[in-house]
């Protein structure tokens, strides 16, 4: 009996150690030529200019960990159903690339030669699409603003006299994640975000509004005063980051 459990920890110690880092293989076999990421205007203007301001290589990690999970199997099922096709379809790409199986968008296509075949085995493949599957929510918290609790915020904007605002997206919904992706990580917004407003994200497929607001369409945005007391402007919809921009300020200027 006791050698069992000790035989039954080693195997459990075994598989904890040896366990392989998604972001490892990413680093030794993919990061040569996928970078990381790059803010979306950034890689806008360098797309629209044929590659040449930036000369990538590849399109970004960020870049594909999208796509992939916009494209590849059903995104609307669980995470793990999902990473579970991703590994399917990497699989298959990183032995036998084509650009008849690019989950790019065809705007960039023909930007990139074809990817030459990676030599990664079951378990790195797994380890993989676990990571690129996860990766873009990670970027979008790193690179974004922070986020509060609506408790946290409402004490933060009143000692700091913040407008609080409230981002309210539902999962899946690809508006909500056009907005954090293009717009809500560039540095002009983060800027103006961090200067004068308080960021709250709630799902509103299963949170409330406060102040007995009713909610929109997704994305939307909700500006509440610092004392927590006043709706100053409720939107719905996504903008360029110059619109955004615009309507930071206007919601400003209701407060000055
Ligand atoms: C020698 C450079 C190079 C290396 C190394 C490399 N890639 Fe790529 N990869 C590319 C290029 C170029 C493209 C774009 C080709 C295309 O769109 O067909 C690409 C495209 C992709 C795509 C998107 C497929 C699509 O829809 O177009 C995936 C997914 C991908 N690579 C994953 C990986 C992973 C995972 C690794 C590491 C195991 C890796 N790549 C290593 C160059 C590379």
């Amino acid at each position: 009996m006791k050698t069992k459990v000790v035989i039954l920890t080693i195997l459990l110690f075994n598989t904890i150690l040896f366990a392989i880092s998604g972001e490892e293989v990413f680093e030794n076999k993919c990061a040569s030529c996928h970078t990381y990421y790059i803010p979306q205007k950034k890689l806008n203007q360098n797309y629209e200019q044929n590659n040449t301001v930036l000369k990538l290589k590849a399109p970004t990690l960020t870049e594909l960990s999208f796509r992939l999970k916009d494209q590849v199997g059903d995104r609307t099922t669980d995470a793990e159903g999902q990473k579970f096709e991703i590994e399917e379809f990497l699989a298959d790409y990183l032995k036998y690339p084509s650009k008849e199986k690019s989950v790019q968008r065809k705007e960039i296509r023909h930007i990139f030669p074809q990817m030459p075949p990676v030599n990664v085995d079951e378990d790195e493949t797994e380890a993989l699409a676990d990571f690129m599957y996860e990766y873009a929510e990670k970027m979008m918290v790193e690179h974004g603003v922070k986020r509060y609790s609506y408790d946290e915020a409402l004490r933060i904007a009143e000692k700091e006299k913040k407008i609080i605002l409230i981002e309210g997206f539902i999962p899946f919904c690809r508006g909500c994640i056009w907005m954090d992706r293009n717009v809500m990580v560039e540095p002009e917004v983060k800027a103006a975000l961090n200067k004068d407003f308080v960021l709250v994200k709630k799902n509103l497929l299963v949170e409330k509004l406060p102040l007995g607001m009713k909610r929109l369409g997704t994305p939307s945005f909700y500006f509440i005063s610092s004392d927590g007391k006043r709706v100053l402007e409720m939107v719905e919809g996504t903008g360029t980051v110059e619109e955004y921009l615009e309507l930071l300020s206007s919601v400003k200027s209701k407060v000055k």
